[in-house]
């Protein structure tokens, strides 16, 4: 096991019910005035936003709505969040939504502090920003786990660019599987697929020895493949959206990476088609992940052959590296089992997308089995098509 430190501040309430039960008399130890932010419009009609509002009246706050954050929050909407935090003096952000609203919160939370503009900041000087409004998040949709890190993911339309942005982590973050039953079926499995590939990301990174987190994470995967399945037969299952819910924290929280450089290739390609499209995160890396992986497993054949067998259940074959397809081509085949699109067109991407520019954009991950070129990321998406 590598050296490592490690420390997760967020305070997690999970479970039907914890906000009626916590919110109130967690808002005590904050000031007077709370800036509620959500997305465009789901918290309003499926009763969160009430709730929520209800519990912030009764504990006499000032409320400041910080509303319509995008899916793929925008640079623009964070700072117009970071104005109206500053204009109204902010005591906490309380983020209700998926990874878009509280991506573009934990960067209000820090550009409301800021004199300087927290993007040049951190692309252009690579500091990072210690002063943050404080932050908590009520999740409604799950995948992401970003209710228990401090990194955004922020789209910059002028540059064309959306790129990891280190911002506040929450001091509290509510995760009720029971706030997502509205989400449409598609959007569920999107975000449970975006959770699968963060430990799928984590797993492949480096090093490929034996340690404790890859065993966890194995069995993170093992659980969300199984938990999809079972929300394929019943929809609305209780325990399987709970247990995904829980999965998609574990992935992000940190615990998956004890000890590991992380690969998150697959993520950036799809970071950078999104900055380009648009398009939905989880739905993006399903069509990268098996094309990615198929120039890959060579390379990393033997913790490719390790995720076939004990991910998915694959006898050894006679060779390594015909395991280590096989497990690929296993992943493949469960993203066409549970809906996913399997190619570009499928996705929506419009025909001429410039491919070569979102190739030519992408970051290269240290944590990669082998270091790919800007060409051959071209290569991939022109084989995604
Ligand atoms: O905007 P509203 O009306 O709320 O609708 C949203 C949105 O259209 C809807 N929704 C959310 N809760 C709902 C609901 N609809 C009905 N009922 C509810 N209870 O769901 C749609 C998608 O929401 P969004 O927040 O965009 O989804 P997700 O949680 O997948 O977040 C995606 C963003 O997170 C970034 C992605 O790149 C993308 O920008 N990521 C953040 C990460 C992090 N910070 O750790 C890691 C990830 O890898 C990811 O990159
Ligand atoms: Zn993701």
């Amino acid at each position: 096991m590598n050296n490592f430190i490690f420390e997760n501040k967020t305070k997690v309430y999970f479970g039907r019910g914890g906000v009626k039960e916590y919110l109130g008399c967690l808002l005590k130890k904050y000031g007077p005035t709370v800036m509620l932010a959500c997305g465009g419009g789901s918290v309003k009609r499926n009763g969160v936003y009430d709730e929520v509002m209800g519990i912030l009246n009764a504990q006499g706050k000032t409320v400041v709505e910080f509303s319509g954050i995008m899916p793929n929050p925008t640079y623009a909407k964070v700072q117009e969040g970071a104005r109206l935090a500053r204009e109204n003096n902010v005591d906490l952000i309380l983020a209700v939504g998926g990874g878009s609203v509280s991506d573009c919160c934990k960067i209000v939370s820090a550009q409301a502090l800021l004199d300087e503009d927290i993007w040049e900041m951190e692309m252009t000087k690579h500091t990072f920003p210690s002063r943050f409004i404080p932050l908590g998040v009520i999740v409604t949709v799950f995948g992401t786990g970003s209710e228990m890190n401090a990194g955004a993911v922020i789209t910059h339309e002028e540059k064309r660019l959306k790129y990891g942005v280190f911002g506040a982590q929450a001091d509290f973050a509510f995760l009720d599987p029971d706030y997502s039953l509205s989400v449409p079926f598609p959007q569920v499995i999107s975000g449970a697929f975006d959770t699968l590939s963060h430990a799928m990301e984590t797993y492949f990174g480096k090093p490929d020895e034996n340690n404790l987190s890859d065993d966890i994470n194995e069995a993170v995967m093992r659980s969300v493949i199984r938990n999809i399945r079972v929300l394929m037969r019943d929809h609305d299952q209780y325990e399987a959206r709970s247990e995904l819910a829980w999965a998609s924290a574990m992935a992000e929280n940190g615990v998956l990476k004890i000890g590991k450089i992380t690969d998150f290739q697959c993520h950036q390609i799809e970071h950078q088609l999104g900055a380009y499209t648009n398009c939905n995160h989880g739905r993006g890396l399903a069509v990268i992940h098996p094309v990615l992986y198929r120039h890959l497993y060579q390379a990393g054949a033997a913790r490719f052959a390790r995720f076939a067998q004990n991910v998915w259940g694959i006898a050894p074959k006679d060779c390594e590296e015909a395991t280590a397809l096989a497990g690929v081509e296993a992943l493949a085949a469960f993203i066409r089992e549970i809906g996913l699109p399997t190619t570009l067109t499928e996705l929506g991407i419009p025909e001429d997308t410039d491919l070569r520019a979102v190739a030519d954009s992408t970051n290269l991950t240290a944590g990669c089995c082998r270091k790919l070129t800007h060409e051959e990321i071209y290569q991939i998406l022109l084989e995604c098509q």
